[in-house]
């Protein structure tokens, strides 16, 4: 039995679907208030609860032999990113769980002080690889599925929002490859007690992405490129009212300002140890948005 916490999410829904395709028993994490249905439809154990409980987290760890912890935290990176996951790798280690999948993210190690998530994600690695459990920490960049809204809105208007510097680069992963890759973490031998930077195959600048939108739907780009500074202006201006999410809109900060690639050797690395070949963002925009 797999445990999938965020199993709503954007990667955990993917993971619980590839599970079940598998035909594979998982246990889907979600909240009440979640729309869970499909997941249910698609053969998956709901567990109701809330990662800020401990006797939820308890009770749905129970009977599991592989754990995916793929959960978001919201604004509260302390319960969440932090805390929630410390308590699912002691219950993994309790319940002699065989593998901990945890997924982090890309530049987790650079020390990000303004992002409260990259700062609990660092710390929740150093517990994992210390644990004794058998794990796989994959650390990837930005999801290509973020971008799908941002398409949808490019098709209708030709608008695209460019926060800060047009030549930072990324290397968006297609989030069915990430769902792929943490799944099969448990069986390949060569991700036992490893960790992964997750890309996908091409380095990107931003300023790529409005020329990918333009390719797809056939329509010249309006970019709207406003420097860093305004967002902080913004950002220092909300504090003045709500001072926690100015802390929270720290990670977004850290997102905006610096760059989140992988090297080719990086990429060849999954490729090589996933045994598939990473899908462009192109590719994966098509899929979504062809029609
Ligand atoms: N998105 C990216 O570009 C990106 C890049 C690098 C790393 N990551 C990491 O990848 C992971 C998955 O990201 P994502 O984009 O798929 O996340 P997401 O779409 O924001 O989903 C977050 C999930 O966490 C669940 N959750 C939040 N609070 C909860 C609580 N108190 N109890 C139980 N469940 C709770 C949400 O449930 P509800 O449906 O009930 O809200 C949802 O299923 C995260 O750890 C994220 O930090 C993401």
């Amino acid at each position: 039995m797999f445990l999938v916490t965020g199993a709503t999410g954007s990667l955990g829904r993917r993971i619980v679907e590839q599970l079940r395709k598998q035909d594979m028993p998982v246990r889907a994490f979600v909240r009440l208030t979640s729309n869970y249905d499909n997941l249910e439809d698609r053969g998956a154990e709901i567990f109701i609860g809330d990662l800020r409980e401990e006797r939820d987290i308890i009770k749905a760890c129970q009977g599991v032999k592989y754990i995916i912890s793929s959960h978001g935290s919201g604004s509260d990176a302390q319960a969440l990113d932090y805390r929630a996951n410390i308590e699912l790798i002691d219950r993994a280690k309790e319940d002699r769980v065989e593998h901990f999948v945890f997924i982090s993210v890309l530049g987790v190690d650079r020390a990000y002080q303004d992002s409260p998530t990259f700062k609990a994600k660092r710390e929740v690695e150093k517990y994992l690889i210390k644990s004794g459990l058998n794990y796989t920490i994959l650390r990837p960049s930005g999801f290509a599925n973020n971008l799908i809204p941002l398409a949808e809105r490019f098709r209708d208007t030709g608008l695209y929002l460019l926060i800060g510097d047009a030549q930072n680069r990324s290397s968006i992963v297609s989030t069915d490859d990430l769902a792929t890759m943490a799944i099969a973490s448990v069986s390949t031998e060569a991700a036992k007690n490893q960790v992964f930077a997750v890309g996908g195959p091409n380095i990107l600048k931003r300023e790529d992405i409005p020329r990918i939108f333009s390719r797809l739907f056939k329509r010249e780009p309006i970019i709207i490129n406003p420097p860093l500074m305004v967002f902080d202006g913004v950002r220092s201006t909300l504090g003045l009212f709500n001072p926690q999410l100015q802390k929270s809109l720290g990670t977004l900060r850290t997102l905006l300002a610096n760059e989140f690639f992988c090297t080719p050797e990086e990429i060849a690395r999954l490729e090589s140890t996933f045994n598939l070949k990473m899908e462009p963002l192109e590719s994966f925009l098509q899929r979504y948005l062809a029609s």
